[in-house]
C-alpha cells in the first residue's frame, strides 16, 4: 500500500496517468501537483481514489519548494501512505525563447527540468525504499528520419548554466529555437537521472518514460494556432501515441512489479526498455549538469 505523487495531472498523459492510477483495485494515495487541480482530483475521487491537492506553478521555484514541504509533512505525518512513486510528468514548450520563469531560467527548461530536480531533491529522503522515480523523457533528444521530415529539432548541448538562461531580446522566437530548447530539457532529463541514481539510497530506482508521440496533447499550446491545428490533425492518424494509450503504461511503470528492476534512468518507450543513444550517456555531462543544476537552484 503506497502513495503516488504526480506533476502535471491536469491535461493529456498526467490527467490519464491519474486516472488509471486511481481506477486501480489497491487504491494509492494520491498527490496531485500542479494548477487548477480541482477537476481530475474529483474524477480521480468519484473513482475511489484518496486524492491531496498540492497547488504548485512549476515555473516558480519557491512553489515546488513549498508543494515538496506539503508532501513531505503528509508522509511524514502518516496522513498517507509510504511515498512509493513520484512521476515527474509535468511538461511543456515555450514557443518563446526569451521567456522566462520566475526565477529568472528559460521557461521550457525551467518547467520540464529544473522544477523536477527541485522537488526530487526535496523529496528524495521521504521516498520510501522500495521505490521508484519516473521522469518524462522523449526520444526528440536526438534526431532521425521522421522528425528531421517534421523539422523536429535534436538537442544542442550547451552548458547548463547556458541553457538555462532565456534567449536575448533581440533574437527572435521560432519553432527552431522553441523546440531546440524542448530537446536540451529532455535531454537534461536522460542525463540527470543517470546522475541521480549515483546520489539515491540502494532501493530507490529511477526509470526515463518515453510515451510515444502524442500529437494534439496541449504540449505545444503556445505554438501558433495553424500549428497546433496540424498536430491535432496528425494526433487523429491510426497508430500514433495517445494519452489515453500511454497513461496506463505509466501508471505501469510507477507501480506494477514487473518493472521494479527498473533503475539507472533506464529508458522505457512505451511498454518496453530501450537503449538511449550514446549521446545521452555522458558522465562528464552529468557530473556537469548536476553541479550546475545545484548552483541553479541554490541562486533562485
Ligand atoms: N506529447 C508528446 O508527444 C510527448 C512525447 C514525449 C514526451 N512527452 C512528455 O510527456 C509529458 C506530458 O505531456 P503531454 O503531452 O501530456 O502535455 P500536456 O497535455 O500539455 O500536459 C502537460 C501537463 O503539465 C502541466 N504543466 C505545464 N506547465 C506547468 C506549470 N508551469 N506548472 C504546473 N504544471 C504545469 C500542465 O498543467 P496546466 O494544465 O496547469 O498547464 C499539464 O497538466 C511531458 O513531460 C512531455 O514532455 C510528451
Amino acid at each position: 500500500m503506497t502513495s503516488v505523487l504526480i506533476t502535471g495531472p491536469t491535461k493529456g498523459l498526467g490527467r490519464v496517468t491519474t486516472l488509471a492510477l486511481a481506477a486501480r483495485p489497491a487504491k494509492p494515495d494520491l498527490l496531485l501537483v500542479g494548477r487548477d487541480l480541482g477537476g481530475v482530483a474529483a474524477e480521480a475521487r468519484a473513482l475511489g481514489a484518496t486524492v491531496h491537492e498540492i497547488g504548485a506553478d512549476l515555473a516558480r521555484l519557491a512553489e515546488v519548494r513549498a508543494a515538496a514541504a506539503t508532501a513531505r509533512k503528509l508522509v511524514e505525518s502518516g496522513t498517507v501512505r509510504p511515498l512509493g512513486a513520484v512521476i515527474g510528468n509535468a511538461g511543456a514548450m515555450s514557443a518563446d525563447t526569451r521567456r522566462a520563469s520566475a526565477d529568472g531560467y528559460e521557461l521550457t527548461f525551467a518547467v520540464n527540468y529544473l522544477a523536477h530536480a527541485q522537488l526530487i531533491g526535496d523529496l528524495a529522503a521521504t521516498i520510501a525504499e522500495p521505490g521508484r522515480i519516473v521522469l518524462l523523457g522523449s526520444n526528440t533528444y536526438r534526431q532521425n528520419f521522421w522528425r528531421k521530415l517534421l523539422s523536429v529539432p535534436e538537442a544542442r548541448w550547451r552548458d547548463p548554466v547556458e541553457i538555462a538562461r532565456p534567449a536575448a531580446e533581440s533574437e527572435k522566437p521560432g519553432m527552431e529555437a522553441s523546440g531546440v530548447a524542448y530537446s536540451n530539457a529532455k535531454l537534461a532529463i536522460l542525463y540527470y537521472a543517470h546522475e541521480l541514481q549515483r546520489h539515491l539510497r540502494p532501493g530507490i530506482g529511477v526509470t526515463v518514460f518515453e510515451p510515444g508521440w502524442m500529437p494534439g496533447t496541449s504540449l505545444g499550446r503556445s505554438a501558433p494556432e495553424a500549428a497546433q491545428a496540424f498536430m491535432r490533425g496528425l494526433g487523429r492518424i491510426p497508430g500514433v501515441s495517445t494519452p489515453e494509450k500511454s497513461g496506463p503504461l505509466l501508471a505501469s511503470v510507477a507501480l506494477d512489479a514487473k518493472w521494479a528492476h527498473l533503475r539507472d534512468g533506464a529508458f522505457v518507450l512505451k511498454d518496453h526498455v530501450i537503449q538511449a543513444a550514446p549521446v545521452a550517456h555522458d558522465r562528464e555531462r552529468e557530473q556537469r549538469l548536476w553541479a550546475a543544476t545545484g548552483e541553479l537552484l541554490a541562486s533562485s
